[in-house]
């Protein structure tokens, strides 16, 4: 089965295609656009946008223009990070679902527990959280998370959350596997989706990977988007370029034990 069939469960019982397009960094107009078409033509029914990104605008066109039915597609977005009071989290929210005319958002995140690394916005965050509760039991979400949240940024949202987050986006990548976060998010039925899958393509050139890759006849990018999967965490790779769009949901394959072993001791290459 095409992984473009598979699926997670979150833990309000709504089903997520375990592969997402991301759209991080690709600019709005016609570059979004033709990418998320691109994306949906051939097969993506998950699409990972954000307000921040910039780009809500032609996603939502590129979506409406698919003619594939609304509720056939999975889409993400995220309220911004400087964002941490009941009222503009509102209208956030509000601008959001009218650039992307497309109704209901699937999953609808708080990007960073804080605009700036150190700041603490703790209440601030269960304020947005309440505003994000509020469109949910109206309908107008179907499922709630987090972006770029540490178990402490977690526990202090849960202290007053009613409805608790359904997803982590975390940055996640054989090298940077985070895993007492991920560990976590596991124990307390938190999905983890994996932004920058393919470390923003640092990981592409890794001369190990290239070998495990060939063993498999598959690119680079295949075995580092598996490496997810066989991990239970859902991979958003970005692409603008068709090709690579394709290949990266074409991930029928299992990684050896040995390989993946391999993967988990990779150093932290971000640098
Ligand atoms: P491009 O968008 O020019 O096709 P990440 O998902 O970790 O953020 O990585 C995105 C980067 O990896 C982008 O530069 C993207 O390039 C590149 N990329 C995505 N998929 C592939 C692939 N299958 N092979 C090679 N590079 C890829």
């Amino acid at each position: 089965m095409s992984v473009l069939n598979e699926h997670f469960t979150l833990s309000n019982g709504v089903r997520i295609d375990k592969i997402g397009f991301g759209t991080w960094q690709i600019p709005d107009g016609q570059e979004a656009y033709d990418a998320v078409s691109y994306a949906l033509k051939n097969g993506y029914r998950h699409i990972d946008t954000a307000r921040a990104y910039g780009n809500e605008e032609s996603v939502g066109r590129a979506v409406r223009d698919s003619g594939i039915p609304r509720d056939e597609i999975f889409v993400t977005t995220k309220l911004p990070a400087d964002i941490k009071d009941y009222d503009r989290a509102r209208a956030s929210f509000e601008e959001s679902s009218s650039l992307l005319g497309i109704g209901h958002v699937d999953l609808y995140l708080v990007h960073w527990p804080s605009p700036q690394p150190g700041q603490d916005h703790a209440e601030g965050n269960q304020a947005v959280w309440r505003a994000m509760e509020e469109f949910t039991e109206a309908g107008r979400i179907r499922s709630i998370g987090v972006s770029n949240f540490s178990i402490a940024d977690l526990e202090s949202l849960n202290r007053t959350a009613r409805i608790r987050p359904m997803v982590n986006q975390i940055r996640w990548h054989a090298g940077y596997t985070q895993d007492e976060l991920t560990a976590y998010c596991k124990a307390n039925d938190i999905l983890v989706e994996g932004y920058s899958p393919l470390a923003t393509g640092k990981i592409l050139k890794h001369p190990e990977l290239e070998k495990i890759a060939a063993k498999y006849d598959r690119s680079v990018a295949q075995v580092s988007l598996r490496y997810l999967l066989e991990k239970d965490i859902l991979p958003l790779p970005k692409s603008v370029t068709p090709e690579r769009i394709s290949q990266n949901t074409d991930l029928d394959f299992t990684l050896s034990a040995e390989d993946v072993a391999f993967l988990d001791g990779l150093e932290d290459d971000r640098s």
